[in-house]
Formats: C-alpha cells, structure tokens, sequence
C-alpha cells in the first residue's frame, strides 16, 4: 500500500502510460460512461445534446452531408453525431472500441438505408481498405493520445481520407491548462460509485507539465481485492501550436473555430476546433 500510494504520488514522465482502453472499456465504468453521455445537458463524456444537434447542423452546411457523403466518425462513443448524421443521409462508420457505447449505438440507429456501420476497433489500430469525404474525432480524443500516437493516426487518416477530404475535429485549449491547478485528493465510496460497483477509494492526483502545455490525472482506484491506475492525459493547444503541429506532420488548416458549430474562434474558450487537409 505505502509503495502503491509513493508511486501514485510520483511525477511520472509525459506519456509513460496510456489507459485509455481501460478507461472506456471497464465494465463498469463504461456504464457510468454511457449515462454521461447520454445526459442532454452535461458536458462531462460527450457535449450537451443542444450542442451535438448544432454542429451536425453546421458540418451539414459546411460539408452537404445530405448528398449521401462518406463520413468516419472515430471515437463515436454511443453514435450521438454518427446518428443523427445518418438521419441527414451521410454514408456514416462510427469506429470505437467501448462495446457498450456502440451497443446504445445500434439500437438508437435509423433503420433502412441510412443506417450507420459501426465497428467495434482500436483506432490507433485500426485498418480500412475504403475512402471517406470527411474523418471527424470529436470531444477532445487527439489531446489523450503521445505526438508518435498523433502521428501515426494522421498517417492513417490520411490514407482513408478520399482526394478533397477533410479531417475536423476539436481540441483542448491552452486556457483550460491556465485555469486547471495541480492538485490532490481522495474519495471513499463505501457502496460503491463511478470507478467501482464495490466498496473503494478513489485518488486523483493531477500533475502540469508547463513546458509541453500538457497535464495528467492519475486516478487511483483502491480495493479489497486489489489497485488499479487509469492515466488521462490532455495535450493543450492553442491555434500557433497546434498549426505549428499539423505544419509538422505535412497538415494544412483550413479554418481554426471556436467549435464545430461554426463559432468564431476564441482563445479564451476551453476548446476549439480545426479542418484540417493533407498537404
Ligand atoms: C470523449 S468520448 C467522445 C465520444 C463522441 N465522440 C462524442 O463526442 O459523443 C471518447 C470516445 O472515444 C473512444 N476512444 C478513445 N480512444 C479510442 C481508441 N484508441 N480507439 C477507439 N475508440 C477510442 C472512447 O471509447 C469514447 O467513446
């Protein structure tokens, strides 16, 4: 326990773990996953639901999903986008390896013809042999993966992306690294909670890298039986240093957004967005 409790407490190096399978993929914590997405009006695992119907409606507009276009939704969670997308009349595969968000997935699907495939995958894994008009990974997901995973994702969506296609998606921003503190702290969940259906403790210890503009919580979750760790880091941006990234991987930016609604840019916001095509 003194030895567990140490290590948790320890700076570990950027991007020595990645737990996001774990993290989406527990039982029972993708559960708990799944009522927070499906919550309307949080914003905790996918967007509030008001949000969600304003950017379909605005990457509608911008890219004419309606016209039956190709659309890859990575990441897609419980089909929030990917559904309503098809109801438009896209052509959409939502890919992501939560089976119980791609169960809720396909029972909230359209019937008939637009209805969207959904693969269960790792997307850092996966292999297409197929053309898309526009790659979308919304709510954050790029700010969780190291600069090789970033890459080499880029390096796919390349591949899969059809000659004129887009890739959009959004990213956390160097305000929220502002705002949040480094911190520490514990939780006792005697009947069980988010992290564990039993008896548990739960320690979140949050570490700033300022230099890399990154941060990471480190959860903790002790009980009788065992202790387990989940690493969730956020890679912040602001518009110079992620076009400055993109520049890099051969990446040009087509618009920087306040989000994929369409708003203006703002880098006072905690997130923004970007489409993005190869060069
Ligand atoms: C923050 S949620 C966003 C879900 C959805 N895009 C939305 O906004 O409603 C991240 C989603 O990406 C999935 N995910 C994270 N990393 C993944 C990976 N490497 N491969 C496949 N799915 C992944 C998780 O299972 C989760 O459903």
């Amino acid at each position: 326990m003194y030895e567990f409790l140490t290590s948790h407490w320890t700076r570990p190096q950027p991007h020595s773990a990645y737990t996001a399978r774990e993290l989406w993929t527990d039982p029972h914590v993708a559960e708990q996953m799944l009522a927070l997405h499906l919550d309307p009006d949080g914003d905790v695992a996918s967007r509030n639901h008001r949000s969600i119907d304003r950017i379909v409606a605005w990457l509608d507009q911008r890219f004419d999903l309606s016209a039956g276009k190709r659309v890859l939704d990575l990441g897609c969670g419980p089909g929030l986008y990917a559904n309503r997308m098809s109801r438009l009349g896209a052509r959409v595969t939502g890919v992501d390896f939560s089976g119980t968000s791609l169960a809720h997935a396909e029972r909230a699907a359209p019937d008939g013809v637009a209805r969207p495939r959904y693969l269960a995958a790792d997307y850092l894994d996966l292999e297409l042999d197929e053309d898309f008009d526009l790659i979308l990974l919304i709510y954050g997901d790029l700010c969780a993966l190291n600069p090789a995973q970033r890459a080499r994702l880029h390096e796919s969506i390349r591949a899969w992306l059809a000659p004129g296609g887009s890739f959009a998606f959004d990213v956390f921003s160097s305000a929220l690294f502002d705002q949040v503190e480094e911190e520490a702290r514990y939780t006792f969940e005697p009947d069980g909670g988010f992290w564990s259906p039993e008896s548990h403790f739960h320690f979140l210890r949050r570490f700033k890298y300022e230099d890399d503009a990154l941060y990471l919580d480190r959860h903790a979750i002790l009980e009788p039986e065992g202790t387990r760790e989940m690493f969730n880091w956020m890679q912040c941006y602001d518009a110079e240093s992620l076009e400055r990234e993109l520049d890099g991987l051969g990446w040009e930016v087509l618009a920087t957004l306040g989000s994929l609604a369409g708003d203006p840019y703002d880098a006072a916001r905690h997130d923004f967005a970007a489409i993005t095509q190869p060069r």
